[in-house]
């Protein structure tokens, strides 16, 4: 049996900010029982899902260093689909509001999450063969297992996998200040390890440290050792080539499945959606207050509002959208200069677009059944999550062809009739304008040809059935058993 042990910051259906907590939320029920132990450690924020808050089994209690503080760590349990899930309990450092606030503050808190969550382990009596850590709030993991840690006979041979869902999230900040707050000597903060010009850098102490890195698309991984998507790291990237992997993310097929969602009016499957995807369209359109018109071509967004997702190319030609008559639904929280963005433009064409300026789990479901398309002309995007949905739902994704959404929405090819999606290469909001444009076109004039494309998309699998074995294999690969 290989006991692998998850860290992270978020996880559903406990506490969500993005597609992390889509992945380690979904994951770990995918590996092989007979095979796999895999566990989750997160923290216990005061602001997760109530219902789940309550349910949670005390174990105990001790204390740790970190640096020059001495800190509380409780450790909590719950038992979740088959998978056992640990929270680490400290008040000072998990009582905000969301998960994440100013940089300096997460950067202690992350570093203490990181230091408590190995601490923990012989307390638990749970010994990992393998940390699997997500992004940078749990890259000191990797530095500190080869720091104290590694003269306790219980961590002797832990392997350890960073896995990197955003590269432009580092968790930077500078080395006086962060060296008196994680309890590392000197030694470390060198620019070969967690010195980064002058800062201190979390992600890449894990990068350095880690037996393997692995990332969400293969595209991203080679996009990565890239100046334009290096966030400044792609020289470190390059050198751990040979142990840098990209795996695809899955979805969980149960949650966003058209076939049996509560969230939406009307369910259907991949033989039925031609009569029964357009009630939940009608549904939508009344309920939003937009034009009751089951031939508009309505067209979904569901995001976090910021750069990454390509809303500067939106901005850019949100007009001409408009003008064409097209439906536009948007649901998402983030950067207030797009927040108002959209907003302008509901005010301004109030039938036509719909600005859904929070978050709601039902909302997405609804936006992702309902809509015609899904719009993701993203800068730069490690995976994405919500471009399988579009698909998982039959909702055509209109794409830039970046990372993971490259790898996951083949393009319509009008003369071989192949293609699950629509996609355009350059950064360009005229060149997302045509794509947009081409796909209204088959959509209003080739009625069954766009059924097919949808036909293709439905049938693609974005489960996690392949991926799973992937993340088996490196496992596999890395304990040689
Ligand atoms: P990222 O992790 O970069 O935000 P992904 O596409 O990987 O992008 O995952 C985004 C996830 O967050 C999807 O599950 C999507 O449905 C969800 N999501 C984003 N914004 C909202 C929102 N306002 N309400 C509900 N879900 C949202
Ligand atoms: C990040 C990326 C997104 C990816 C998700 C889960 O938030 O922005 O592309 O799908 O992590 O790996």
């Amino acid at each position: 049996m290989k006991r692998i042990l998850f860290v992270a910051s978020e996880s559903v259906p406990f506490i969500k900010t993005g597609g992390l907590a889509d992945v380690v939320g979904s994951l770990p029920k995918n590996f092989d029982k007979e095979e796999y132990d895999c566990r989750v450690i997160l923290p216990k924020y005061q602001c997760m899902k109530e219902e789940y808050k309550g349910k949670l089994e005390y174990i105990t209690h001790f204390y740790m260093d970190l640096a020059w503080r001495s800190q509380y760590v409780g450790l909590f349990k719950m038992e979740y689909e088959g998978i056992t899930y640990y929270f680490i309990d400290n008040e000072y450092y998990f009582s905000g509001p969301t998960p994440y606030s100013d940089i300096c503050y997460d950067l202690e808190k992350f570093a203490f999450f990181s230091r408590a969550a190995l601490s923990a382990l012989p307390v638990l009596d749970f010994r990992p063969d393998i940390v699997h850590c997500h992004d940078w709030q749990t890259g000191l993991i990797p530095v500190y297992l080869k720091d104290t840690f590694s003269q306790g006979q219980f961590y002797q041979g832990i392997k350890t996998i960073m896995t990197i869902h955003n590269l432009k999230f580092q968790g930077i900040w500078d080395a006086k200040t962060v060296k008196d707050m994680v309890g590392l000597s000197d030694y470390y903060f060198t620019s070969d390890k967690l010195l980064h010009y002058k800062d201190a850098n979390f992600l890449k102490g894990g990068i350095v440290y880690a037996d393997y890195v692995t990332t969400v698309s293969e595209t991203y991984a080679k996009e990565i050792q890239t100046e334009f998507y290096g966030e400044t790291l792609d020289g470190l990237m390059r050198a751990r080539s040979n142990q840098l992997f990209g795996i695809l993310n899955g979805i969980d097929y149960d949650t966003y499945n058209p076939a049996t969602d509560s969230y939406i009016v009307q369910k259907y499957d991949a033989h039925t959606f031609r009569k029964e995807k357009i009630k939940n369209k009608r549904a939508l359109q009344q309920q939003l207050g937009l034009d009751q018109d089951d031939k508009r071509f309505m067209v979904g967004i569901v995001s976090r509002l910021t750069g990454q997702k390509g809303f500067d190319l939106i901005k850019c030609v949100i007009e001409e959208i408009c003008q064409d008559g097209i439906q536009l639904v948007v649901l998402g929280t983030g950067e207030e200069q797009y927040e108002n963005l959209f907003r302008h433009y509901d005010w301004k064409y109030n039938n036509s677009v719909s600005a859904n300026i929070y978050y709601s789990e039902e909302m997405s479901h609804k936006v992702y059944a309902s809509c015609d398309a899904f719009l993701m002309p993203s800068l730069f995007e490690p995976c994405g999550l919500s471009q399988l949905m579009a698909l998982r739902y039959g909702t055509v994704p209109i794409v830039r062809e970046t990372g993971g959404l490259r790898d996951t929405v083949q393009a319509y090819n009008e003369f071989e009739s192949t293609g699950t999606g629509f996609s355009f290469a350059n950064y360009n909001a005229h060149e997302m304008l045509n794509t947009i444009r081409y796909a209204e076109y088959i959509y209003y004039n080739k009625k069954r040809e766009w059924n097919k494309i949808i036909d293709r998309g439905m049938a693609a699998d974005f489960s996690w059935s392949t991926s799973a074995k992937k993340y088996e294999e490196l496992y596999t690969r890395l304990l040689g058993w």
